[in-house]
């Protein structure tokens, strides 16, 4: 028998295809833009594009968080002019959307013909290594949640997306890593000291930010980056065998041990909190503006070294 969540994201394509021109129905590659990372969709080509908000497609899930706008945008995107998608604000399970939900965009771009997918989040650095600005290609997910029964794809198998048990170590393309990692060198930097790593994300469901023990714990499991997305979106796309490139944007270092930033949380004052630089949302954000040209000329240029298809 069809599955009903299959059913429901024929309808959801069938909508948005009714709404966008033949030559950008089928994109080659779609793209999740991340907290703060949005302004990418400002340099998709103005003419043919169709933006449409979420809120005008039947059964897509709506965005809550302040600086999540929720649109998807089809138009050409960079130099090789490429058909694209983009999501411009994602939701996240800490809104209260069950996990499959999370996932439900992905699965209608791979109804509308999507390929590949480019899913970009704001993250916290948890190697020491990694510096605030920085991007980390990911190479691997520890999926904390899903290890403990809240998965995306918990329930009936949806077999017109894919298989019961799919692999996820192959999850993370060589190839786009590849194609990220020539676009660096590619990039003309804003600042000279923004340096590419690939490491592993730590997927939490939040909202909260992690307690220093948490963060010692997840460093100790062998996570280089931690955040509250990406990871459903992931396995919903490699469910349905599409390729992934993931990136984090390092907006901030978790806070591992005690001292300074750990001694902001004992002060209990929102401005010491910032000057001291625990996690805070608002940091996420100004550190997301800042670093935020360069993901998006990186994401384009990745874009640009995709084969033409
Ligand atoms: Cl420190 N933690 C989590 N869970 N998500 C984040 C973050 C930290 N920084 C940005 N996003």
């Amino acid at each position: 028998a069809p599955s009903d969540l299959h059913a429901q994201c024929l309808e959801t394509a069938r909508f948005i295809q009714s709404r966008v021109p033949e030559d950008l129905r089928s994109p080659a590659v779609g793209v999740i833009c991340g907290s703060g990372l949005g302004g990418l969709a400002d340099t998709v080509e103005s003419s043919p594009r169709v933006d449409i908000a979420y809120s005008d497609i039947p059964n897509f899930p709506q965005s809550t968080v302040q600086g999540h706008a929720g649109k998807l945008v089809f138009g050409y995107l960079g130099e090789s002019r490429t058909p694209a998608v983009l999501m411009v604000g994602r939701v996240h399970f800490y809104e209260g959307h069950n996990i499959d939900k999370t996932a439900f965009p992905v699965r209608v771009m791979n109804l509308l013909g999507v390929k590949n997918i480019i899913v970009t989040n704001a993250a916290g650095g948890l190697n020491p290594d990694f510096q605030v600005g920085d991007i980390c290609i990911l190479n691997d997910h520890i999926n904390l949640p899903g290890l403990a029964g809240i998965h995306p794809l918990r329930g009936p198998n949806a077999e017109e997306f894919g298989p019961r048990f799919p692999p996820l170590s192959d999850a993370y393309d060589l190839e786009l890593r590849r194609f990220a990692h020539i676009a660096y060198k590619k990039l003309q930097l804003s600042i000279p000291t923004r340096r590419l790593h690939e490491g592993v994300y730590a997927f939490v469901s939040g909202p909260s930010f992690e307690t220093r023990a948490e963060c010692r714990m997840l460093r100790i499991l062998g996570a280089d980056v931690v955040g509250m997305s990406t990871v459903p979106e992931i396995i919903a796309a490699r469910h349905a065998g599409m390729r992934i490139l993931a990136m984090s944007l390092v907006t901030n270092q978790a806070v591992l041990e005690p001292g300074p930033r750990g001694d902001a949380a004992i002060v209990g004052d929102a401005q010491k909190i910032m000057e001291l630089g625990a996690a805070n949302h608002l940091e996420v954000l100004e550190a997301g503006k800042m670093a935020a040209n360069d993901m998006q000329s990186l994401v384009r240029l990745v874009v640009d070294e995709l084969p033409n298809i």
